[in-house]
């Protein structure tokens, strides 16, 4: 798992491009090591798919497609880590390293686990597909054309994922639902050249004001979302749903502590985890325009521009969400200015049914392992290819994470707890057994 973690395998920038490569191949070679008889590098338009199977188990077996990504999100800003990111460093418990919990650490259970088949019965007891990404921290542009075209390669019976997190380590927590998203890109043009703001300043609107009131009409003093239509295709959380997650195990001060904030903010109608995990959200990941180096420049900017992402809940279509924001930027901007709104990308919600053979398989591998039954949980964060699977293949998927709450996915000093991977090794076989059963 160190060698994995050292490749520096950063989706998102150009010059990464032959550690991604260099991951792929390692994954590779790894799987043909722990006994698949059928592994593959497959090239598409952007980042290889790792594909591996091994069909050992029949016909009548069932086959489960294994999905996990070996891209990890850029490690920036560095100074901020204990240890270089891509020096995997073990400190009592925990392994550090860009990519620990989020995927590399958690994909490499399944490997380990028919490792673990290969090593004592020979084989695993159901039919395992593995796809292994290299694109999801990129929002996976060519993940759904790849499953198209090779659907009858990737068919099965159902899907299984690790990337997700469970309450606490003595806490196992089966994820049931995820947030879309839809991710913009605004630009206000104002002057078609950046203007001397003495000569001009007075006369001529400043974008960056204008790109900045616009955006403080999109949410109101009560946390809502003003955008017209935002809310109509809402999912609103039943009394029953509500009740159930106001059971969840959740401790406010050490959330605060967590997120390093003096109180919470929102919708004050719904409490901290079902605005986390159930309610449609905005936020401005990104702002930028006019002079921002060192000292004072007197100008009165041509351009300003913004990143804007919202999470969606299940029924909220992406498109059309991108398409209400546009309409509404646009039909809120003063006529002094010309607003762009740009699609970066975008990604379905999904609820899983808690009731499929699959799902009861892997609530009996956590209860196995973890000597705790697990509880049902929605989950904030994005995996776009979960409504994929259903949509192009079929297939419901299993959400079964071994990461922590406190792993700092995407953030400085992330890290992935060494017990969480042994026992999610040993969930992974006992999920396997149960479903061949
Ligand atoms: N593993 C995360 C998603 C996640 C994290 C789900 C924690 C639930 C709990 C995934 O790698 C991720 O970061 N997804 C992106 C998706 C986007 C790039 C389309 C996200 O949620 O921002
Ligand atoms: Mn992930
Ligand atoms: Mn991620």
């Amino acid at each position: 798992m160190k060698e994995f973690l050292s490749i520096a395998s950063v989706s998102t920038q150009p010059e990464r491009e032959s550690d991604i490569g260099y991951a792929a191949t390692w994954l590779r070679d790894r799987l043909l090591i722990a006994g698949f008889p059928k592994v593959a590098v497959m090239p598409t338009p952007g980042h290889p798919v790792v594909y591996a199977e091994w069909l050992a188990a029949g016909a009548e077996a069932p086959t489960v497609l294994v999905y996990g990504h070996y891209d990890v999100q850029p490690p920036d800003p560095l100074e901020l880590w204990n240890t270089p990111p891509f020096e995997p460093t073990i400190v009592g418990d925990d392994i550090f390293a860009r990519g620990a919990a989020d995927d590399k650490g958690q994909m490499y259970v399944y490997v380990k686990a028919a490792e673990a088949f290969k090593e004592t019965e020979g084989a695993p007891p159901v039919n395992v597909k593995c796809i292994f990404e290299g694109e999801e921290e990129s929002a996976s542009p060519n993940l759904e054309p790849f499953v198209r075209e090779h659907a009858d390669l990737l068919a099965a019976d159902v899907a299984v994922i690790s990337d997700t997190h469970i309450l606490g380590k003595d806490m196992p927590s089966i994820v049931y639902a995820l947030r879309g998203i839809a991710y913009v890109e605004v630009q206000v043009t104002g002057p078609d050249q950046d203007l001397h703001s003495g000569i001009y300043g007075g006369a001529v609107h400043n974008p960056i004001h204008v790109l900045c009131a616009m955006i403080d009409q999109l949410i109101d003093k009560d946390g809502r979302i003003t955008i017209p239509g935002f809310y109509d295709k809402v999912q609103e959380l039943t009394p029953e749903e509500r009740a159930e997650m106001a059971k969840i195990p959740f401790d406010r001060d050490k959330w605060l502590r967590e997120a390093g904030v003096k109180t919470d903010w929102g919708e004050s109608a719904y409490t901290i985890v079902e605005r986390t995990t159930a309610r449609p959200t905005l936020d401005v990941n990104g702002i930028w325009g006019g002079y921002i180096q060192e000292g004072a420049k007197t100008v009165l900017p041509s351009k300003a521009f913004a990143k804007i992402s919202m999470r969606l809940v299940p029924n909220q279509s992406p498109a059309e969400i991108t398409q209400l924001i546009r309409n509404y930027l646009v039909e809120i901007a003063p006529p002094t200015v010309t607003v762009e709104v740009r699609d970066l990308h975008g990604g379905d919600g999904a609820i899983i049914r808690r009731d499929s053979p699959a799902m009861k398989a892997a609530f009996r591998a956590y209860a196995e392992v973890f000597g705790q039954e697990p509880i049902f949980v929605r989950e904030g964060g994005s995996i776009p290819v979960v409504a994929t699977f259903k949509n192009v293949l079929g297939l419901e998927t299993v959400l079964m994470g071994f990461g922590l709450p406190d792993d700092r996915l995407h953030s400085p000093n992330e890290k992935f707890h060494l017990p969480n991977f042994y026992r999610g090794i040993e969930t992974a076989i006992h999920f396997m057994r149960f479903l061949a059963e």
